[in-house]
This record gives structure tokens, sequence and C-alpha cells, in this order.
């Protein structure tokens, strides 16, 4: 087999990122993470697309020299067509394509959330792959499915939040709390030192698979200003049990749903992805459940889990097998199914 060099460019929400994959291994894997939007408390659209204009030859010029590779070797280009803000996305793509084009090569259009998934088959000595079919739990800052993965394209999304996404409920909740943003990994550190049962909240009532975090924020907020009118102090006194508790309730959330999933599938392979899956409580959880429930999950490398341009590749490489290609009028798309 002739070896294949795939250049990935992700730019769909808030992070430039840009990889080199060799066949299934990744060689280089560049992310510039545009820590602006942290003053304003979440993404700013209109400075995303600045940054990524900005960021975009720098990154790729990295992904390059990292991975020691001259563009003339490259074989194709993959980039993300969508999900995701639709002036990241334009930023993304059409720099793949002039490149694509320049180069004469052919250029690659991804779904992001197929990449999310599709992660799991980067070729790495550190995590073990799923095996046909599995489930895949996507808990990201922009998204929360449950997904019935059959074969690399063959997916469907069994179950997904009505409202927020999980990682919105952890930066709501920390904003909440006073925390900065995005507060997710904050939460996660004081977590580990506090009473995951210390303070109740009623966890939301949604048929079947699907998810809702909004009313979980509400009844955070009602219950904080309550207990702040007894004691102002009452945030700062007992951080650590709260933000166990919070956790605790999420992670609830999260585990009805798969169990259920697992049921109604009768599947019991789990691949998690998303930024959310670096949190330590869900990480416990999981392995936890290989032997309470017999399930088998599978996380992989951190870089691999949040928005990156490895995951972009693995699929453009599997694209690239079947010369699943895009003309070079090929759209962006903001919503976009499997
Ligand atoms: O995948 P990601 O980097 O970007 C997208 O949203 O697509 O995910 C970012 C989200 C944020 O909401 C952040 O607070 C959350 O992941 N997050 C965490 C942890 N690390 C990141 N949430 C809880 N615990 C963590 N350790
Ligand atoms: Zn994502």
């Amino acid at each position: 087999n002739p070896e294949v060099f795939i250049l990935a460019i992700e730019s769909s929400c808030d992070d430039t990122a840009a990889a080199i994959l060799q066949n299934d291994k990744v060689l280089s894997n560049v992310v510039a993470n545009q820590l602006i939007h942290n003053q304003y408390g979440g993404v700013v659209p209109e400075l995303a697309s600045r940054a990524h204009q900005q960021n975009i030859v720098p990154v790729v010029d990295a992904a390059l020299r990292k991975a020691n590779i001259q563009k003339e070797q490259l074989s194709a280009i993959a980039f993300t067509q969508g999900p995701g803000l639709m002036g990241s996305l334009l930023v993304g793509s059409s720099f793949a394509k002039s490149l694509a084009l320049a180069l004469q090569i052919p250029l690659i259009a991804v779904n992001h959330m197929q990449a999310h998934v599709l992660a799991h088959f980067i070729d790495e000595e550190s995590f073990d792959k799923p095996t046909f079919p599995f489930l895949a739990l996507t808990i990201s800052g922009g998204h929360t499915q449950i997904i019935k993965v059959d074969d690399f394209f063959d997916m469907t999304v069994i179950g997904e939040t009505t409202d927020d996404a999980v990682g919105e409920a952890f930066d709501k909740s920390a904003k909440i709390l006073g925390l900065p943003y995005p507060g997710g990994p904050l939460i996660d550190k004081y977590a580990q030192l506090g009473n995951p049962k210390a303070f109740a909240f009623t966890k939301p009532k949604v048929t079947g698979l699907d998810f809702s975090f909004s009313g979980l924020k509400t009844a955070i907020l009602y219950f904080i200003q309550k207990k702040k009118l007894e004691n102002p102090n009452f945030v700062d006194e007992n951080l650590n049990d709260i933000c166990a508790s919070i956790q605790f309730t999420i992670i609830e959330i999260l585990m009805d749903k798969l169990k259920l999933a697992v049921k109604e599938t009768g599947i019991k392979q789990i691949a998690i992805g998303g930024g959310v899956s670096a949190n330590s409580g869900i990480r416990n959880t999981l392995k936890e459940a290989e032997n309470k429930y017999g399930w088998k999950t599978f996380i992989p490398k951190f870089e691999y889990t949040t928005d990156n341009a490895a995951m972009i590749g693995i699929v453009g490489y599997q694209k690239f097998l079947t010369q699943s290609f895009e003309t070079s009028s090929v759209v962006s798309k903001a919503r976009i199914q499997f």
C-alpha cells in the first residue's frame, strides 16, 4: 500500500487546528486556542472568525514542520464542513480549497461530529479501538449526543440534548458560583475535594434517550440565591461540596441515559469524546461501569477528544481510501446531519 499523507484542518468553533496524518497515524497535531473569548464568558462568533483568519496559515505551517513533511508530499486536504459557526467554517474551507487547487490534490469534506466518533480509530499504542457496533457519547461545550455506530459512515443519533450541552451545564453552573469561564475544569477540580451527596438537585424528566440540562442550571441558580440570603458566604464556605454535588448530578443524568441506551440496543461498548470527557468524575464512573455492568469503555488520548484536527484527518484518511472527494464548489454547513 502506498503511503497516504493527509493535511487536516479544523475551524468549526474557537480553535484553529491543523494535523498531518500518515495513513491512520498522527505525525503532528497543532491547535491554536483562542483565549480572547474567556473575558466574554463564551465564544463570540465574529471574534472567532477573525482569529481563525490570523491563525490558519501559521498553524498549517507548524503542522507541516512538526511532521517534517513538504506540502508537495500531501495526498489530499481534509477540512471540517460543519456543523459549527459559519464564519469560522468559511475560513478553514476557503483555505483548504485554495491549497488543494494550488497543489492539484483532492479535497475531502468532514463532518465534525463523525470526526469526534472516529477519533477512536487513530492508530495509537496508548488506547484500544472499539469494534462495530458501538455506542459513542460525545460531550462538549457544543454537543451532547448518544450515537449508535454500525460502521465508519453508518451512524445514527439515538439521543441528544434538547437544550444546553453538557459543557454548557458545567460552564453555566460555574458562572453562577462566580468561577471564570470556562468553568468545567474548575468544577472538576473542586469536586474532587467535596462530598457529591452534600446537596441534592433534581434530575430532569426527559423521556427516551434525549437530554435536558437547562432545568438543572435554573435549579442551581435558585438554590444558590436562597442559600446566599441565609449566609452571604455560602458559596465560599461550601464550594467543594457544591461542585461535587453538581458534577454528581450531571454524571447521573449521563449514566441514566447510557444505561437505557445499552438496554435498548444491547451494545455494551461505549466510546466517549468531546472536551467534557476530560472530567475525572466521568472517567472514573465509566471505568467502574466496566466491572459493574460488564461494559467496555473507550477514552481516547485527551488531545483527540477536545476539538482537534487529527480527528478530521482520520476521517479524511477513511474517505481517501474510498475516493470520497469534493469539487471546489463544496459549501460549508452550519447544521449538518450524518
Ligand atoms: O470539545 P471542547 O474543547 O470544545 C467544544 O465545546 O466543542 O469542549 C469544551 C467544554 C467546555 O464546556 C469545558 O468547560 C468542558 O468542555 N470541560 C470540562 C472539563 N474539561 C473541559 N467539563 C468538565 N470537567 C472537565 N474536566
Ligand atoms: Zn467538537
